[in-house]
């Protein structure tokens, strides 16, 4: 049995502390956030998730949340940084966390302990930032005075094919020493392949570049779509129509924009750093303002049908079903939800929110009201219980048009009673 301090307990953070405790080793779980601490201490999850919600239930106290790094650090055989990476108003790297964390780390952890950051950072963040943070406090990562890796939390919350135990890992060390060391603990915790690179900076590219081929491929993926709009065609048809190509074919799918803390965000670390080595990366620049462009692209094709019925957007009553930035999780950061209504708001519409996972940010109790109180329709995320809501509803309070801003609805029965439909790249 080892002693493991988890730093973070987040979306990473928590459910990594989870498998951790049903392992069998001891748990710390440090973070800054005394709501969160205390509500793991109560063996309740801060984060609306099933899996979280039982395991925490089941391991009924076996990680002891804490503030304070003196009572978890000193102990610790092994330590995990799962701290946000976001970026500022100027969509460069705000690396606050990552340092705050690794001083106070710095401060109390033992000679020889096992450091990995799961953290997304950009290549070169642990030899430029990590070790010259234990190098004030005399510990010399690259004579394994502390063994830091690094190994790219890669969890997607809410999928239940792919998740902690069986999604296969890599990881880079500061030293040959250490990526042995963080190889073979993650070995021990999960049932997938380990693989070891030749370096931590290969393994912080490995991140930042599956994040980048997502974003860019949904980003060519949304300008099809406008383009097919325009053109009339059926985007989810073509979609259909290439995946029947057995190679070199992977389908992506537009929407009403990108969420989350990593696919919007991580594309910047790489532009921001390759920048400073004198690389410029105009396809992933162009990628983001793509994708950044959707909220207002859904905003716009709302205007459109409005046109079409000489309405006006301003008080136009709308419902926006969908919070969170993807289907069935309580996550709103960098939600392209957020936009729309603040697009919509400005254009002077009344807005209706609701968002069965984000009850805090609805201002309605039901999508029954909702519908009740709108004359117009944007489908933000694809949450199921969006997916399953009889379509009758639609007719029966009255909505004169709908924006399905995830391709999820039924449009052939939603037209089959007189609505406006639009989907993106689908009409
Ligand atoms: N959310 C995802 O789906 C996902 C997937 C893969 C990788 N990542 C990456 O993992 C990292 C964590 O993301 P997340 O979604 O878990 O973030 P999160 O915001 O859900 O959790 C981070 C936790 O760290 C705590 N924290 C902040 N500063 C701290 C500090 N100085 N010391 C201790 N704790 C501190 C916060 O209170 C919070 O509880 C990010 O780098 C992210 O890019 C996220």
């Amino acid at each position: 049995m080892k002693t493991i301090t988890i730093v973070g307990l987040g979306y990473v953070g928590l459910p990594l502390a989870c498998l951790c405790a049903e392992k069998g080793h001891k748990v710390y779980g440090l973070d800054t956030d005394k709501n969160k601490s205390d509500s793991i201490n109560k063996s309740q999850s801060p984060i609306e998730d099933e899996y979280l919600i039982a395991k925490l239930k089941d391991l009924k106290n076996r990680i002891s949340a804490t503030l304070n790094p003196s009572e978890c650090i000193p102990n610790s055989d092994v330590v995990v940084v799962c701290v946000p990476t976001p970026v500022d108003k100027n969509n460069s790297p705000n690396l606050t966390a990552v340092m705050e964390s690794a001083s106070a780390v710095s401060k109390f952890i033992k000679h020889g302990t096992l450091l990995v950051i799961e953290s997304t950072i950009y290549p070169g963040t642990i030899e430029e930032i990590i070790v010259p943070i234990l190098k004030k406090q005399k510990f010399d990562a690259y004579k394994n005075d502390v063994m830091v890796a690094h190994c790219p939390e890669r969890i997607d919350p809410g999928n239940k094919k792919w998740t902690i135990e069986n999604l296969p890992r890599v990881v880079g060390g500061i030293t040959k020493e250490a990526a042995k060391k963080a190889a073979e603990f993650y070995r021990e915790i999960i049932n997938a392949d380990v693989v070891e690179l030749s370096s931590v900076k290969a393994a912080e590219a490995t991140k930042i570049m599956e994040n980048t081929f997502r974003d860019v491929n949904i980003a060519f993926i949304n300008e099809m779509a406008k383009s097919f709009d325009k053109a009339g065609i059926d985007i989810i048809e073509v979609i259909k129509g290439a995946s029947t190509k057995p190679f070199a074919f992977m389908p992506h799918y537009p929407g009403a924009g990108v969420g989350g803390h990593c696919i919007p965000v991580d594309p910047y670390y790489l532009i921001e750093k390759a920048k400073q080595i004198g690389f410029k990366h105009e396809f992933l620049k162009l990628a983001r303002e793509i994708n950044n462009s959707m909220p207002h692209y859904t905003v716009e094709l709302l205007e459109n049908e409005l046109k079409k019925l000489k309405k006006s957007i301003k008080n136009a009553k709308v419902g926006v079903l969908g919070l969170a930035y993807k289907a069935n999780v309580d996550d709103v950061r960098e939600s392209p939800a957020s936009e729309i209504i603040n697009l919509l708001k400005t254009k002077g519409a009344d807005v209706f929110v609701f968002d069965p996972h984000v009850k805090n940010g609805s201002n309605v109790k039901d999508a029954d009201e909702l519908l009740n109180k709108s004359d117009y329709l944007i489908l933000a995320t694809d949450h199921s219980e969006f997916k399953a809501m009889d379509l009758n509803l639609l007719k029966k309070h009255k909505i004169l048009a709908v924006i399905d801003g995830r391709n999820c609805l039924d449009k052939e029965k939603i037209k089959s009673m007189g609505i406006a439909y639009h989907g993106i790249g689908r009409s």
